[in-house]
């Protein structure tokens, strides 16, 4: 069973600027509340209780100003600093202490999942034994991600980081579970023309040994993107509807941990303190008062 969990929440945010200019991307908000919420909510969901966070050089005090040590949730939160982004399974690397002898699931900060079936999906990749899982999705414009072709028994046959030539509509997701192997996998990757490590590099790596597995989030999940600013505030406008419309929050973390019974009443009213007078704040009042599941 994965217990941990790592959130990639550095990376220039070059598309973003001049809004991360002086702020990390993660810590903009996608509505009402930072955008790293979301990647973290995923996480909880799937029940990860141990999470890494690995953001630029010099920031980490201000994600420990909304996230802390992860007490307020009942979970344990640390962080580690990536001094330059030299590519998405530098995770690992950097990981490495936390990760021990462990699987681990990964998931960019800069990713947004929602859909009815997502927590059961996310429970059943946490049973990894041994291999790599990504979720696949379909999208319009194929070329701005890491792309899978699968065949007809759902087996990824191939992986192409942002391809020129289309070859499939289906874009791996940031979201992805790894055996322990990822550690010793990821020191040996070459950078790439771009000088990163890439993922889909260490994903191939997984497929060459017939260890990776393909799930799909369904017609009915949504995978949002929030790389460019036309993005972001798309996934802003996306939870504002949802949760306008149903009254009930998108990613509330502490309403996950007190429904996962990681935390008491007694911690969702520390946290009413802790934001203030804001609606946040008051969904948290009425979530004590009429409990939902
Ligand atoms: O969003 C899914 C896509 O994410 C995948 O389909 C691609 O295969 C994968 O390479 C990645 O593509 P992006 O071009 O979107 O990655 P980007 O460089 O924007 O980084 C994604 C997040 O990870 C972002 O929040 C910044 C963070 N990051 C990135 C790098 C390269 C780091 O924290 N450190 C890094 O070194």
């Amino acid at each position: 069973m994965i217990n941990k969990g790592i959130i990639l929440a550095g990376g220039f945010g070059t598309r973003m600027s001049p809004l991360t200019k002086a702020v990390n991307k993660q810590l903009l908000p996608i509505y009402d509340k930072p955008l790293i919420y979301y990647p973290l909510s995923v996480l909880m969901l799937a029940g990860i209780k141990n999470v890494l966070v690995i953001v630029n050089r010099g920031q980490t005090k201000e994600f420990k100003k909304i996230l802390s040590n992860g007490e307020r949730l009942g979970i344990k939160i640390s962080y580690k600093e990536q001094s330059y982004p030299r590519g998405l399974p530098e995770a690992f690397i950097l990981g490495e202490k936390f990760i021990g002898k462990d699987n681990v699931a990964l998931i960019l900060g800069d990713n947004f999942f929602y859909g009815q079936n997502l927590t059961k999906n996310l429970m059943k990749c946490r049973k990894l034994k041994n291999g790599a899982e990504v979720f696949l999705h379909p999208v319009r414009n194929p070329s701005l991600y890491g792309v899978a072709k699968i065949n007809k028994k759902n087996k990824i046959e191939k992986i192409i980081e942002k391809p020129k030539k289309i070859f499939s509509n289906l874009a791996i997701t940031g979201l992805y579970f790894f055996d322990n192997n990822s550690i010793k996998f990821s020191k040996s990757l070459k950078p790439s023309k771009r000088k990163e490590l890439e993922i889909v590099d260490l994903l191939n790596k997984y497929k060459n040994k017939k260890k990776l597995k393909a799930n799909f989030l369904g017609r009915g999940g949504a995978w949002l993107d929030t790389g460019s600013i036309k993005n972001f505030y798309d996934t802003s406008a996306f939870v504002s509807a949802l949760e306008d419309r149903q009254g009930l929050k998108i990613a509330c973390l502490e309403e996950i941990a007190l429904n996962n019974k990681w935390i008491t009443k007694s911690k969702i009213n520390d946290a009413i303190k802790f934001y203030g007078n804001c609606d946040y704040a008051k969904y948290l009042k009425k979530l004590i008062k009429f409990p939902r599941k």
